[in-house]
């Protein structure tokens, strides 16, 4: 696993999700009203919604352009087939956000 730093709390109003770019791939970060984070890859795979910008309650976010349901939790479609990748993602005590991606595939390594 590989720890990203990603932004700052403040930049995520409680009940929204807010997209980051990390490593080439735009992850959505969802702030829950009960202060807990969720992070998702932020591009539907139905025909490439922005996620972040979607609708959201504690456990789902709709995609906005089509209303594909997604599982904060584990990215699986509700009620469909498709999955986005989900990622763990938690708050320093000074509010930094970071996100924990898979470590790159060793031939890709420096
Ligand atoms: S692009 Fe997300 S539901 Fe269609």
């Amino acid at each position: 696993m590989t720890s990203h730093v990603v932004g700052t709390l403040d930049e995520i109003p409680i009940g929204e999700g807010r997209a980051f770019a990390v490593d080439g791939t735009e992850i959505a970060v969802y702030r829950l009203r009960d202060g807990s984070l969720r992070a998702l890859a932020a591009v539907c795979p139905h025909k490439g919604g922005p996620l972040a910008d979607g609708l959201m309650d504690g456990r789902v976010v709709v995609c906005p352009l089509h209303g594909h349901t997604y599982d904060l939790i584990t990215g699986t479609e509700v009620g469909g087939d498709d999955a986005v990748c989900a990622y763990a993602v938690s708050a320093a005590d000074d509010g930094t956000i970071l996100v924990e991606t898979a470590a790159p595939p060793e031939h890709t390594r420096r």
